[in-house]
């Protein structure tokens, strides 16, 4: 295997950049000359209709040594636990769940084989919704790549070093970290350490429009994510003439093919679609001052809109180490009920809402209108604490939150993982007294 060395980045989020691993391998003045330098293939890759309006038109141009034509025909491949929208193997099913986190693998396995849909919702070919997967892997990707034509992916990393070695640079990232590798990138994933490493992480794999940053309003033009934290890597090629394996996701399913060479071979690249990664320690969390716990929308980073404004196909929400200084409040999320349905993970930490049973590496889901909230033992202590200011430190949940109910897999309802006790964190609660 070809590595890199430690991977260099260009920053700031959806910028149009231009970045050469081999000197004068960029054309200048034009995107398709007659005859580009160093012998390399000019494509364009577009992860936005041609027409789309200025601010929401994405493509990159890559200077590449094999024309990314140069295949054979895709054969179905191993389906494994990787299912998508729209998902129907299961009854809609109203109630809250929540899973122990999921196994690390006792045979070799890499991050395509560890790939474990949890559920789910709207249509990948209509471009509506999102899959939401987990992964475990012990071993890296070798002579085999991967991309999703349903779906740009934004990965959570949860446990270990991974290193994305995509066609357009190589991204590192840890948890804490997240990456966003658009539809139709192919990359593979490094275990990185010593032998016997594994990963662990989150998968949204987004069939809508592609995640942006969120509007800020009277915040202002500065706080949440900022644009200068998001890190797209340089161009990084190898030139590797060994047969590797290509496997996509396409309408739902896997298919393999196999290059005579490795695809990774953009030695030259320009355009704004193009992969990512932001460091969460680097938000900007806002949070009341007086009273009250605002809407957890104020802790979004990225926003997948929907053809109905203000309304998400996914939001991508972070809970992260925060002061907590409200007056006469009940500090943690209060109960609710909610028409978006939300999917939450843990990184690391224990969540300020729950005082066990959420593990990092497990997840929880609240569909549309459920009632959930903080359990009995987060509440007890929040309503008798001595609310002087406080730090929630060495914690980080997070959320995808989509406008659909989430359909879960049957493999997400029958896994022994599955805590069939989840609804006892909210018995016992004593009646309101009234008399
Ligand atoms: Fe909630």
């Amino acid at each position: 295997m070809t590595r890199s060395n430690a991977p260099a980045y260009q920053t700031g989020f959806a910028n149009h950049f231009a970045t050469e691993a081999v000197e004068g391998a960029l054309p200048v003045g034009r995107n398709s000359p007659q005859r580009p330098a160093l012998g390399l293939y000019a494509e364009q890759l577009s992860g936005a209709a041609f027409t789309a309006p200025r601010d929401h038109n994405l493509r990159s141009w890559l200077y590449r040594l094999r024309p990314s034509a140069q295949h054979g025909p895709y054969q179905p491949f191993d389906q494994g636990r990787v299912r998508s929208g729209p998902f129907t193997e299961t009854p809609p099913n109203p109630n809250r769940m929540r899973w122990d986190p999921l196994t690390m693998p006792d045979q070799p396995t890499d991050w395509v084989e560890g790939l474990t849909t949890y559920g789910g919702n709207g249509d990948a070919d209509s471009g509506t919704g999102v899959g939401i997967h987990l992964y475990v892997a012990n071993r890296s990707m070798t002579d085999r790549v991967f991309y999703s034509a349903d779906g740009e992916l934004l990965i959570v990393p949860q446990q270990g070093s991974h290193r994305f070695v995509t066609e357009m640079g190589v991204i590192e990232a840890a948890p804490g970290h997240i990456v966003v590798i658009p539809r139709g990138v192919r990359f593979r994933v490094e275990v990185d350490g010593p032998a016997g490493s594994q990963i662990r992480g989150y998968v949204c794999e987004n069939y809508g429009s592609p995640f942006r940053l969120p509007d800020l309003g009277p915040i202002g033009s500065n706080g949440l994510a900022n644009p200068r934290d998001f890190e797209t890597p340089v161009a990084w090629f190898e030139d590797v003439d060994r047969p590797t394996q290509c496997v996509q996701k396409y309408g739902g399913l896997l298919w393999a093919t196999t290059f005579g060479h490795s695809p990774l071979d953009v030695v030259g690249w320009h355009g704004n679609y193009a992969p990512y990664r932001y460091d969460t320690a680097r938000f900007n969390t806002i949070g009341t001052v007086s009273y009250d716990h605002p809407d957890p929308s104020i802790f979004t980073v990225l926003t997948s809109p929907s053809d109905t404004p203000g309304t998400a196909n996914c939001d991508f929400v972070i809970f992260p180490p925060r002061w907590m200084v409200a007056e006469d409040t009940f500090r943690p999320p209060w109960f609710h009920r909610n028409v978006m349905s939300e999917f939450m993970g843990l990184i690391f930490g224990e969540y300020d809402a729950k005082a066990g049973g959420f593990a990092p590496g497990g997840a929880s889901l609240h569909n549309r209108m459920s009632g959930h909230g903080p359990d009995q033992a987060s509440w007890n202590g929040a309503t008798k604490a001595e609310l002087k200011p406080h730090k929630i430190e060495n914690t980080l949940a997070f959320m995808f939150e989509t406008r659909m109910p989430i359909r879960t897999t049957a493999w997400a309802e029958q896994t022994p993982l599955m805590q069939l006790d989840y609804d006892d964190c909210w018995t016992g609660f004593e009646k309101g007294n009234v008399g």
